[in-house]
């Protein structure tokens, strides 16, 4: 009998294809909120995770050996517009979670965020202390705080910008991007905003590889530090578009809905050491069909 992983998160964009890629090795069932899909072969179960009363009976009912949260509010401007609807979920869920998978001594692994850091000081280590400039990657850095304050051995994966196949429910900003791009409309993309993106599936099967062989705090960055342009032209390359829909723009040009750090890149040498080896975007994007 396979082990049992909870997913929370699971209709969403990283949580389709972590459930997907944990099916190998785990019986998975998949958290949805207002989604009524989760990847084929999971068993999905509806929970409104904002009211942590809930939590108890999810964990009962399930019985897992793992819990994998992801369900978050990942909508930067949304956290910023309403921070008091936001927390539930953001802090309140992820803490909450933390200390039943602590009394249960079951493994738990929290999905964060590169958004904690105001990316001044790039590339960032695990040892950096964060320094969030909105209220999104203020949440998910008090998150990761009271977490590992209340469970020691949980796992608090810092994911960086993701890119790969959508859920029925949620996609990645390149969605958007090859909206625009076939439908010949131009796209604005920083010059002067760094990340470093990496594939879902590839940060999916670093979590899962993670899961119970390591606890505390990891960064799951990709490879390479790319301007959200550079990728930009990767992306072009790769889908047989020219560069001249591509719009290089400089934060400043646009009026942001929240502040925006500048270079978030991840140092994930940590992770790496443990086996995380992420492709290079160029290589994952040719993996996609989309
Ligand atoms: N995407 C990225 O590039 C990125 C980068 C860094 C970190 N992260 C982190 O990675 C995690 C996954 O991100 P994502 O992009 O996959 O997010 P997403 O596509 O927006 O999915 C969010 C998930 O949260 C669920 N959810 C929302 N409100 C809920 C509630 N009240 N109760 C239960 N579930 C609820 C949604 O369920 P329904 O759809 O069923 O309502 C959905 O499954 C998040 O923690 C995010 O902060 C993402």
């Amino acid at each position: 009998m396979k082990p049992r992983l909870l997913v929370t998160g699971a209709s969403g964009f990283l949580g389709w294809t972590l459930c997907r890629e944990a099916l190998a090795a785990w019986d998975v069932t998949g958290v949805v909120h207002e989604g009524d899909a989760v990847s084929p072969g999971a068993t999905l179960l509806r929970a409104d995770l904002g009211r942590i009363g809930e939590l108890p009976r999810l964990l009962d009912q399930v019985a897992p050996d793992a819990v994998v949260h992801l369900a978050a509010i990942a909508d930067a401007g949304r956290c910023q517009r309403n921070p008091g609807g936001t927390f539930p979920l953001n802090v309140s869920a992820s803490v909450h979670l933390a200390r039943l998978c602590a009394e249960r001594d079951l493994l738990f692994a929290l999905a964060s965020t590169d958004m904690v850091f105001a990316g001044t000081a790039a590339p960032y280590r695990e040892t950096a202390v964060p320094d969030p400039v909105c209220l999104y990657g203020n949440q998910k850095a008090l998150a990761e705080k009271l977490v590992l304050a209340t469970y020691s051995g949980a796992l608090v994966c810092r994911l960086p910008l993701m890119f790969g196949e959508p859920s029925p429910r949620s996609g990645s900003f390149l969605g958007g991007m090859l909206r625009d791009l076939r439908a010949g409309q131009p796209v604005r993309l920083f010059t002067d905003e760094f990340r470093t993106p990496a594939a879902a599936s590839c940060v999916a099967r670093g979590i899962l590889a993670l899961l119970g062989n390591a606890h505390g705090i990891y960064h799951l960055g990709g490879p390479e530090r790319l301007s959200r342009f550079a990728f930009g032209e990767l992306v072009a390359a790769r889908f047989g578009f020219g560069t001249e829909l591509l719009m290089p723009t400089r934060q400043a040009d646009l009026a942001l809905a929240c502040p925006r750090p500048p270079d978030v890149s991840l140092d994930s040498t940590r992770a790496n050491r443990l086996g995380y080896a992420p492709l290079p975007p160029a290589a994952a994007l040719q993996r996609l069909a989309l």
